[in-house]
């Protein structure tokens, strides 16, 4: 009997996006599967059920979850979500671990055997299975085309016969995945764009992306990255020095975007309100890190406000305001992951808790919590 993929439809009424795909459907099918997806789970991506249906999937309902071997998942499953699935299924979603110890002890108290995306090691193996890149380049373009729409001024500079726009000034702080999107997005509309990050590797994509790079390059900032790619939390001493810097250059800017993330802590507060009230009127700051936190003193998440004539953006799951093509991405992050876990010869699924990838995402497995970041003692074997 071969084994069954649930697709949810997300329970959240704010996330549109779907963990699967027509073409991730069609490739579970190639490899033996038989894929179930629920009800409507891609009209927020514009993905009728006809079109799963299409490509070889059955449409049900959340009571056939109950009987899926992998249950593919946007986000975390809630409670009432976990208590649908059987003992011993898979789940793969973007699970947002940390700081949510009860409900990864929930996951295990299921016999569930839970992978979180976003834990997906940084090798080369593992870059189509990398769901932060996936869906951070889409917020770092979503971001420019949110800034562009609160503007009320052009982008690109326009010679015209009743005069001259200027082009609009972008800073992007954060040179990750997001902010190099952000970088690339902002040139293509013709602003002038520039760019800072802790990271020295930062520094060269930035240039040659177009864009001015602008840090304080001290002795901390030439060792601030992990072995994993990942900026370190700077010192006290340089975030001063790297305020100072900042608030100069913000004073003339029209847009601000920030990306800046510190995995597993709260993202650092790059712009104050006294930052804010040296801009412009009408000048725009995104905020990508608000779920985290917040990079932009007085940002809201989920709301556009006001401060002193600037509009500071919030909004808040930015991959899902671009919902179709994050989808698509994401499906297929996730597809590529769960190929890993086939085995070739039966075409069934064979995990294997101590590879690479497995280790590095499991959450939880054989009724215990098993990442070593959230209490469990190994990520091993039961
Ligand atoms: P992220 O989302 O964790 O952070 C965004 C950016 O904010 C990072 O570039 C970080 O250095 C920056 N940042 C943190 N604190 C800051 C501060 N105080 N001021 C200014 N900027 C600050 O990072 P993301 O986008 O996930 O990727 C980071 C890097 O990881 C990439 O640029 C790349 O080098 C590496 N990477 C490697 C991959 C692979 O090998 N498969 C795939 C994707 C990324």
């Amino acid at each position: 009997m071969s084994q069954i993929v649930f697709i949810t439809r997300e329970s959240d009424p704010s996330e549109q996006r779907v963990a699967g795909s027509v073409e991730s459907v069609k490739k579970l099918k190639s490899l033996g599967f038989d894929v179930v997806v629920e009800a409507g789970a891609g009209l927020g991506s514009r993905v009728p059920d006809a079109e799963f249906e299409k490509a070889g999937a059955r449409i049900g309902s959340a009571a056939d979850a109950q009987g899926a071997d992998v249950i593919l998942k946007v986000r975390r499953p809630t409670e009432q979500e976990i208590g649908g699935y059987r003992s011993g299924a898979i789940v793969i979603a973007i699970m947002d671990p940390y700081g949510n110890d009860a409900a990864i002890a929930a996951m295990a108290a299921a016999g569930l055997t839970a992978f979180a995306m976003e834990l997906m090691p940084r090798i080369t193996r593992a870059q189509s299975m990398d769901v932060l890149s996936s869906q951070a380049n889409l917020a770092g373009y979503q971001a420019v085309i949110d800034a562009a729409h609160e503007y009320d001024r052009a982008l690109p500079m326009m010679m015209t016969a009743a005069g001259t726009v200027p082009a609009a000034k972008i800073f992007v702080m954060g040179a990750g995945v997001a902010g190099l999107q952000a970088i690339a997005t902002a040139r293509r509309l013709g602003a002038m764009v520039s760019a800072t990050d802790v990271r020295p590797a930062a520094k060269e994509q930035v240039a040659s992306l177009g864009a001015k790079f602008i840090a304080v390059e001290d002795e901390e900032f030439k060792a601030a990255e992990t072995a994993g790619g990942y900026a370190k939390e700077m010192s006290r001493d340089y975030q001063v020095k790297q305020a100072a810097l900042v608030a100069e250059h913000i004073a003339k800017q029209d847009i601000v975007i920030t990306t800046a993330l510190i995995p597993g802590r709260p993202a650092p507060r790059l712009v104050t309100r006294a930052m804010l009230d040296a801009m412009k009127p009408g000048s725009v700051v995104v905020d990508l890190a608000v779920e985290r936190g917040g990079n932009v003193e007085g940002a809201e998440a989920g709301k556009v406000v006001d401060l002193g004539g600037v509009k500071v953006v919030g909004h808040l799951n930015v991959p899902g305001r671009i919902a179709a093509s994050a989808s698509l991405l994401y499906a297929k992050n996730l597809v590529t992951f769960l190929e890993t876990m086939v085995s070739k010869e039966t075409k069934a699924l064979a995990v294997n808790m101590e590879d690479e990838l497995a280790k590095a995402t499991a959450l939880t497995h054989g009724g215990a919590v098993v990442h070593p970041a959230f209490g469990g003692a190994n990520g091993g074997d039961k």
